[in-house]
């Protein structure tokens, strides 16, 4: 199996994308899939014969671009509190928590390559030389999680039992008194009701996965409900 370190990894992700912004937030450059280096497309084809998930952390999801942009406009949601982005992908929501002020962040993801193209997207923004940002490829659903204040998660709406298991935590961890904050563009499986929506933005999106050209998307605060 190729890939497997950290090492492949990066040099796959350098390979496979180009240097570029999210539209919602261009405070930051991450390495992303683009028209020229058509990841996602390969996925189906050919990743998945050498054994690669699908490359979720290729793109900035438009979930997470909404999540981003409203901590980034709204800091004292995270200024001086812990946070989980859970789910992280390629880790934009990671960096707009430590361009706000948050004390520290925990990128969760439990694909090893999001957990390399974090790292290679925090290194391109020079954006944690304090070293707040601690990964982790655990799974936390179902965990309490003792010391965090807030979890982030952008886009986890997409498949019905993800969606269903990871709700159902979140409500749990919002029961418990955390700031429970998810970004979705009305994805199949979001709840319709237990939220509240904090703020909504039109994003533009990537031809390769969305049907439309932008995506309106809210930004909701998840009810103990
Ligand atoms: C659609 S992507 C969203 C990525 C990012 N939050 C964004 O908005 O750009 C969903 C991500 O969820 C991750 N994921 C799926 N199940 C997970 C779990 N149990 N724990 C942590 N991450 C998970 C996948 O690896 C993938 O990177």
């Amino acid at each position: 199996m190729i890939h497997r370190d950290d090492v492949a990894r990066r040099a796959f992700i350098l390979e496979h994308t180009a240097t570029i912004r999210a539209p919602l937030v261009p405070e930051f450059q991450l390495h992303l899939a683009t028209e020229i280096t058509p990841l996602w497309q390969a996925t189906e084809n050919s990743l998945s014969q050498i054994g690669l998930p699908p490359p979720y952390w290729a793109f900035a999801w438009v979930g997470g671009q909404a999540v981003a942009r409203h901590i980034l406009d709204h800091p004292e949601l995270v200024a001086g509190r812990t946070v989980l982005d859970f789910a992280a992908g390629c880790g934009l929501i990671s960096l707009a928590a430590i361009r706000a002020g948050a004390k520290a962040v925990t990128a969760v993801d439990i694909d090893p390559f999001a957990q390399t193209a974090i790292a290679l997207n925090l290194a391109l923004n020079a954006a944690d030389p304090n070293e707040r940002v601690r990964m982790s490829a655990e799974d936390m659903v179902g965990h309490l999680l003792p010391g965090v204040d807030v979890v982030l998660a952008g886009d986890v709406c997409y498949e019905r039992p993800m969606a269903e298991a990871v709700i159902l935590w979140l409500r749990t961890l919002a029961r418990a008194g955390l700031t429970v904050i998810i970004g979705d563009p009305g994805r199949s499986y979001l709840p319709c009701s237990g939220l509240t929506a904090l703020a909504r933005y039109v994003v533009p999106t990537v031809a390769d996965v969305e049907d439309s050209a932008t995506k309106a998307t809210t930004v909701w605060r998840v009810e103990a409900g």
